[in-house]
C-alpha cells in the first residue's frame, strides 16, 4: 500500500544544460516503470527546465528547499507559492546540508512543512542522528525530537502526503552506508513517533525512506526491509546510468 519512492538530490550539481543532457539519456531508460515513484531535486536554477521537460513522463521533480512565506524581504529565497505556480510537486526540507550550513532550525523544518501541506507540496522531511550522536546511544532521542517538532501543531487532515527520509548524517556521502538492520530499526522508531503525533491510520501509510551512500550493489538489500520504503539518493543520481540501476533494485 505504500508505494516505493526513489528520490534524487542533486545537491548544487548540473547546470540547466547539464540536467537536460541528463534527462535525455536517463527518461527512455526509466519509461514505463512503475513500481517506484522517481523524483528529481535539481537546483533551483534548473527546477523550472526540468519540470517543462518531464511533462507527460513518469518522472517528478521538486526544490531542494524553500522558504515558508509567500512573499517579502527575504534575499535569495524561493517562496512556496513561486513553486506551485511553475507546477512543482516536491519539496524537500530540513535535509542535514541545510540544517548544517544554512542553520536551519527545527522550527523553521515545521513552519515549512505547514506551508508545503497549505500550497499542496508533497513534503520530504529530512531527519537523522551524526555520529557523535549515535555513538553516545541518543540515535532514539534525537529521531523523536526531530519528528515531534517537524510535526508540531500539523493537524492530520492535511497530512496525507508526508514522506520522511531517514539519513543518518555519518552515512552521507562517505560511502557507509547503515546497516539495513539498523535503518529498519530507525524507521521503525519515526513511524512510532508520527503514530504518536498524528495518529497510527496515517502513520501506516507515511513513506519512510533511507539516505546516506545508497548505490546500486546495495539498493535491493536496503528495499528489502518491511519499513523501508524508497530512497533518497545524492551521489549516486548524478549519473542517468547509475540512477537508474538503483532505481531498477532487484525485489527480494
Ligand atoms: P549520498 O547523499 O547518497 O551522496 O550519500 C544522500 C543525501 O544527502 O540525500
Amino acid at each position: 500500500m505504500r508505494k516505493p519512492l526513489i528520490a534524487g538530490n542533486w545537491k548544487m550539481y548540473k547546470t540547466p544544460r547539464e540536467s537536460l543532457a541528463f534527462l535525455e539519456a536517463f527518461l527512455p531508460m526509466v519509461e514505463g516503470h512503475e513500481r517506484d515513484e522517481i523524483v528529481l531535486f535539481p537546483t533551483m536554477s534548473s527546477l523550472g527546465y526540468v519540470l517543462d521537460r518531464i511533462q507527460g513522463t513518469n518522472v517528478r521533480a521538486g526544490a531542494q528547499t524553500m522558504h515558508w512565506m509567500n512573499e517579502g524581504p527575504y534575499t535569495g529565497q524561493t517562496s512556496p507559492t513561486m513553486l506551485a505556480s511553475i507546477r512543482c510537486t516536491h519539496v524537500m526540507l530540513g535535509h542535514s546540508e541545510r540544517r548544517i550550513y544554512a542553520h536551519e532550525t527545527d522550527d523553521m523544518v515545521n513552519w515549512k512543512l505547514k506551508a508545503a501541506f497549505g500550497h499542496d507540496l508533497t513534503p520530504i522531511v529530512c531527519v537523522g542522528e551524526t555520529l557523535d550522536k549515535r555513538q553516545t546511544g541518543l540515535t532514539e532521542a534525537v529521531l523523536r525530537w526531530q519528528i515531534a517538532c517537524a510535526l508540531n501543531g500539523v493537524e492530520r487532515e492535511v497530512a496525507s502526503s508526508l514522506i520522511i527520509a531517514y539519513e543518518p548524517v555519518w552515512a552521507i556521502g562517505t560511502g557507509s552506508t547503515a546497516t539495513p538492520s539498523q535503518v529498519q530499526e530507525a524507521h521503525r522508531i519515526i513511524r512510532r513517533e508520527v503514530a504518536e503525533r498524528i495518529g497510527q491510520e496515517l502513520a501506516d501509510s507515511t513513506r519512510i525512506i533511507y539516505g546516506g551512500s545508497v548505490k546500486p550493489e546495495n539498493a535491493g538489500t536496503i528495499m528489502s526491509q518491511p519499513d523501508i520504503d524508497g530512497a533518497l539518493v545524492g551521489g549516486g543520481s548524478l549519473d542517468p546510468e547509475t540512477f537508474s540501476r538503483i532505481i531498477k533494485y532487484p525485489k527480494a
